[in-house]
Parts: structure tokens; C-alpha cells; sequence
């Protein structure tokens, strides 16, 4: 199996964009979530987007007059990021989520962890730390967004665990999903036509399985509340508040 870093560089980073509809329809959701969680800047206007991807997120807020700082381990995602984001006030860093969150010295008045990121993490250890950090990077009255898929609660069987992402007519992309333990394993699975027919190209990779309420009380014990919890399409959403 391969690491999640490796994963990434190996079938998921080239795709990415495609995967997710392309970038402006991926900016255009991330500016209507920014809208619909009424994320204006209030004090210091600084934002920390971890597991920032191609930007789509750190960019509707940048836009918003955040000042981000986005982080991120997808040498690809964040090329394509510089690309995206232009003149924009975005600082930009290659480094492990919790790592940078563990040495970060400045306090943000908004942190935010989406689409998944937070499963990325190679352990239950490596969140618990990261919840550490976050209790001590948010400034107090901040906001902590974070989202998940729940792969615990209602664990998926038989064919549900074959999930169709996206296609068209030149890519077919699925992914199958088994439940190893605390994990669950994704093997992604794509076939791209090129001039000599149809290339299957096959990768895994393990993420978390993050039950919500341990999620919640895990930051309530470091000092947030829950303002809103809301769960779409397998995704959770998690708006905490720092006291
Ligand atoms: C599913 S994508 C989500 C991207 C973006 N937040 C979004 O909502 O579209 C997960 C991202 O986390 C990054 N990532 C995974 N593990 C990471 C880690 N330990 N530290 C920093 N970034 C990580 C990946 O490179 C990828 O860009």
C-alpha cells in the first residue's frame, strides 16, 4: 500500500482538478460555503487553511479579505495552486499539516481543515496532536471548520463500497472502499484513453476512521464549542468555536 504522499504523486495529484469538476466550479462551491458559514474576517483576518489542496478553499477566502496561509504536501496541488491564486494575499507552505500546526507561533482568527484532510492523517495520535495544536493556534472566540467523511457510523456494504467519482469521455474514475480495522482502504481505479485504447491505472492508500462524536469531544476537552454541525453528501461539517 502506498503512503498518502505517494498516493497523491502517483495517480490522484494529475487528476485532481478534473476529479472535482475543474477549479472554477470547485471555486465557486468553496465561495458559496464561505458565503453560507458567514465567514467574514472579524479580527486579525488571518486564516490557516491545512490540507489546502489546489486552493480552491484558501482562495474564496482570500477573496473574502482573509489574509491565508495554506499548507499543504502536494508539490502538484500546490503548483497548480500558485497558478489559481495569482496576486492574492496567500502564503503558501510545503509541509505536514501537523508539523506546521506543532511550530506555528502565530494565533488565526479562523482554521479551517477540508474535504477530508483530517482522515489523511497516518494515525489517531497524529489528530490528537493535531487537536493540540489547534487549541492553541486559534485565537480566543476564533473559529475552527472542519470536514470529514464519516466511515464509521453506517460502515458501507457490498456494492455501496464501489463508488463512481467521475467520467467522461476520455476517464473513468472509481474508487472501492474496504474497512481494515481503524482504517479504511481506498483503492482508486483509472482507466484513461490514450492513442493505443484504454491505460488502467490502480493505487491505494489508508485513511482514518474518524467517528464524529469523538471528533467533537475531543475539541470541546481543548476548549471549543460546536456552533453547527451538518452532514452532506458523506461529508461531515464541523463549525467550532475557541472560548
Ligand atoms: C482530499 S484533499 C482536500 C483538499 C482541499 N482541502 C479541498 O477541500 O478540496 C486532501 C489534501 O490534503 C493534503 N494532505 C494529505 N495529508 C497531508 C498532511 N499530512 N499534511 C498536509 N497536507 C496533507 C493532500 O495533498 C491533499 O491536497
Amino acid at each position: 500500500m502506498n503512503d498518502v504522499g505517494e498516493h497523491y504523486r502517483r495517480l490522484l495529484a494529475p487528476i485532481y482538478v478534473w476529479m472535482v469538476g475543474g477549479a472554477e466550479a470547485a471555486l465557486e462551491r468553496n465561495r458559496e460555503l464561505v458565503r453560507a458559514a458567514d465567514l467574514a474576517p472579524r479580527g486579525s483576518a488571518r486564516a490557516l487553511d491545512l490540507g489546502a489542496g489546489f486552493g480552491a478553499t484558501s482562495i474564496a477566502l482570500a477573496e473574502r479579505g482573509w489574509n491565508v496561509t495554506a499548507v499543504d504536501t502536494s508539490d502538484e496541488l500546490l503548483a497548480e495552486f500558485a497558478r489559481l491564486a495569482g496576486a492574492l494575499p496567500i502564503r503558501r507552505e510545503r509541509a505536514d499539516l501537523v508539523e506546521f500546526a506543532e511550530r506555528a507561533r502565530e494565533r488565526f482568527e479562523l482554521v479551517v481543515c477540508l474535504g477530508d484532510t483530517l482522515t489523511h492523517l497516518p494515525s489517531r495520535e497524529r489528530v490528537v496532536a493535531s487537536f493540540d495544536a489547534f487549541a492553541r493556534l486559534v485565537a480566543p472566540d476564533g473559529r475552527l471548520v472542519l470536514s470529514f467523511r464519516d466511515y464509521v457510523t453506517k460502515p458501507l456494504e457490498g456494492a455501496e463500497r464501489f463508488i463512481p467519482v467521475r467520467s467522461d469521455d476520455r476517464r473513468v474514475f472509481t474508487c472501492f472502499l474496504e474497512i481494515q480495522g481503524e482504517h479504511v482502504i481506498v483503492h482508486d481505479v483509472l482507466y484513461e484513453r490514450g492513442d493505443d485504447g484504454w491505460k488502467l491505472s490502480v493505487s491505494d492508500y489508508p485513511k482514518l476512521r474518524l467517528a464524529p462524536d469523538w471528533v467533537v469531544a475531543e475539541l470541546v476537552a481543548r476548549g471549543f464549542e460546536l456552533e453547527q454541525r451538518a452532514f452532506e453528501r458523506g461529508m461531515l461539517t464541523l463549525q467550532l468555536r475557541r472560548r
